[in-house]
């Protein structure tokens, strides 16, 4: 059983909440709101255990990537926040691995949903603050 005091999971508006304006990094974007919902979904489901490993282990190659094609657009731009949206970066890879490393050894005890609901506040966040910083400063250079 999943412990009581865990949350439901929060299904994230990939449509609404992920307009920069920018066609490639929206694109991007959308995508991994879309596998966080999956995630979400299957954590849901506790049938679904390796799915749901499956799914966070896509999440963190994606996420990588992404942060990747993000991170060269910005040297590319000269873009001078590019040091702290890196901090930022790290720290966020570093807890998908996280909770995907604690989904496929520890399903019960991770408590996913609190975990899952925690990185995707912080996913919209960081996207809408910092990555929107980003491609304002594009836009206007
Ligand atoms: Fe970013
Ligand atoms: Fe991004």
């Amino acid at each position: 059983m999943i412990p009581e005091t865990d949350e439901s999971p929060h299904f994230l508006d990939c449509v609404e909440a992920f307009r920069l304006g920018d066609e490639t990094l929206d694109r991007e974007h959308e995508a991994l709101c879309l596998l966080i919902n999956r995630l979400a979904a299957a954590i849901d489901d506790q049938a679904h255990w390796e799915e749901a490993v499956a799914i966070a282990t896509e999440l963190v190659h994606e996420t990588h990537r992404h942060f990747g094609h993000e991170e060269l657009l910005m040297r590319q731009a000269a873009y001078p926040e590019l040091p702290q949206h890196h901090e930022q970066h790290t720290e966020l890879l570093s807890q998908i691995e996280s909770l995907r490393d604690r989904l496929a050894t520890d399903h019960y005890l991770a408590r996913p949903h609190q975990t899952l609901n925690f990185l995707g506040d912080w996913f919209t966040l960081h996207i809408d603050h910092s990555d929107r910083r980003f491609v304002e400063f594009r836009r206007d250079a």
